[in-house]
C-alpha cells in the first residue's frame, strides 16, 4: 500500500476528504433544490407575504409533523446556498426564524415571469441524469453523446419519440428564454429596423412573443423540428415553420440562435451558419445574426460566472455534440461559415449577445 500520504498533514488530508465529499455529493444540492420546487416552497413563502416560520410552512404545505425537522434540513441546505434567507418574526410563541425568498427562489415563482422552475424539473428528469452514468462508457466507445450511449439515439430524435419528454424540454428552453425579457429591453438596437426575423431552434416561440412585445410591427418566424412546432397557435406577425436547419432556414432580414450552436459542433456550426447566411440579405441590406450564448473568458469571468460556463460545457458534451467557446472559438467559426465580422455586448449572467455581419 502507497504511503506517501503519510507525507501530507492530517489537516491537509481531512480538507482533501472534505473536498472529495462536497463534490461527490454535489448532485444532492440539484436534487434538494428540484425538492423544493416540487413542493412550491418559493410560492408559499411569495404567497405568505411576511416571513414564514417553519410551523407555518409544514401547514401550509400540508406535511405530517413528523417531517417538521426534515423540512428545517432541507431549508437549512438551501439557506446555506442563498435561495432563501431568514429573519427574524414576533410570535406568541417569541422570536423564531422566519422564511423570506431571494433573487435566486424568487426566479422560481410558478406565478411569475421568469419562472425557472421548468429549468430545475428538466435538468433532474431521468432521461437526462441517466446519460452521465454512461460518461466513462462513452469516453471509450464511439457514440456522439452519452446520451445516445444510454438511450440509443440523440437527443432530439429521442424528443421527436417521446413527446412528454420533448415537452419538459420545451418548457425548460421556454423558461429560460423568459429571461430574454430583459436582454430585449437592453438591446433594442439589435432588433431596431428590422421588418422581419426568424429565431431559428426558436422551439415553442417565447422568445419570438418577448421580442414581438416589445416590436410588434417585425414578421417573426419561429423555425424548429416538425415535431417540435406542429400545432403550435400562430397569431398577427407570428407563424411557425418546421423543417431542419441544416438543410434550408427561410429567408428573413435577421437569424436569431439562442442556445442553438452551442448544442453543436464547429463544423456542424459552421453548416447552420451558412445556411443562416444564405437566408439573410448582405449587411448594406440590414442583414445579421444575433446569437445569444456563452463566451469562456478565463482571464475576466468571476468565480461563480467561470463555473457555470464550465459545467455547461460539460453538460454540452454529455447531451449533445456541442460546447460552450472562447471569443477566438467563436471567431473562428464565423469566418469559416464566410461572415465578415461580428460584435460581441456582454454580458448576461453567463451569456453574452453577439452580432454577426455577412
Ligand atoms: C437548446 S434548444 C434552444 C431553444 C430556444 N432557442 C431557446 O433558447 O429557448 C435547441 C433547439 O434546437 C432545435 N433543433 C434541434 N435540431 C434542429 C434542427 N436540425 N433544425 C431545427 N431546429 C433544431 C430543438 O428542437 C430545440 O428547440
Amino acid at each position: 500500500m502507497d504511503r506517501q500520504n503519510n507525507q501530507l498533514g492530517a489537516k491537509e488530508l481531512y480538507q482533501a476528504q472534505s473536498h472529495i465529499c462536497k463534490h461527490v455529493f454535489s448532485f444532492a444540492n440539484s436534487m434538494c433544490l428540484n425538492c423544493a420546487v416540487q413542493l412550491g416552497i418559493p410560492d408559499i413563502i411569495h404567497n405568505h407575504k411576511q416571513p414564514i416560520t417553519l410551523p407555518e410552512l409544514v401547514s401550509s404545505l400540508h406535511l405530517p409533523p413528523g417531517k417538521t425537522s426534515s423540512l428545517h434540513r432541507l431549508l437549512r441546505l438551501l439557506v446555506h446556498f442563498g435561495f432563501f434567507t431568514t429573519k427574524n418574526v414576533n410570535t406568541d410563541e417569541g422570536d423564531q426564524e422566519g422564511y423570506v425568498l431571494t433573487p435566486s427562489s424568487r426566479l422560481l415563482l410558478k406565478s411569475e415571469i421568469p419562472n425557472l422552475s421548468p429549468l430545475v424539473r428538466a435538468m433532474v428528469d431521468p432521461v437526462l441524469v441517466t446519460p452521465w452514468h454512461f460518461l466513462g462508457d462513452w469516453f471509450h466507445g464511439s457514440d456522439k453523446t452519452a446520451f445516445e450511449t444510454a438511450h440509443g439515439v440523440g437527443i432530439w430524435e429521442f424528443g421527436g419519440q417521446n413527446p412528454k419528454f420533448s415537452h419538459t424540454l420545451n418548457e425548460a428552453m421556454a423558461s429560460d428564454s423568459e429571461m430574454m425579457n430583459f436582454v430585449v429591453g437592453e438591446c433594442k438596437a439589435v432588433f431596431e429596423g428590422l421588418s422581419s426575423l426568424a429565431d431559428v431552434g426558436g422551439g415553442t416561440g417565447r422568445i419570438a412573443r418577448i421580442i414581438l412585445d416589445a416590436f410588434p410591427h417585425i414578421k417573426c418566424t419561429v423555425f424548429d423540428l416538425p415535431h417540435v412546432v406542429a400545432n403550435l397557435p400562430e397569431s398577427g406577425n407570428l407563424n411557425y415553420v418546421g423543417g431542419d436547419m441544416f438543410d434550408s432556414i427561410p429567408s428573413t432580414d435577421a437569424i436569431l440562435l439562442k442556445h442553438v450552436l452551442h448544442d453543436w459542433s464547429d463544423e456542424e456550426c459552421v453548416k447552420i451558419l451558412k445556411s443562416c447566411k444564405e437566408a439573410i440579405p448582405s449587411k448594406d441590406d440590414g442583414g445579421k445574426v444575433i446569437i445569444i450564448e456563452m463566451v469562456i473568458d478565463g482571464e475576466r469571468d468571476e468565480h461563480d460566472v467561470a463555473e457555470t460556463k464550465l459545467v455547461y460545457d460539460i453538460l454540452m458534451m454529455v447531451l449533445v455534440s456541442g460546447r460552450e467557446r472562447t471569443e477566438k472559438e467563436w471567431e473562428h467559426i464565423f469566418l469559416q461559415a464566410g461572415f465578415s465580422h461580428y460584435k460581441i455586448t456582454p454580458t448576461f449572467g453567463a451569456r453574452s449577445l453577439i452580432e454577426v455581419y455577412p
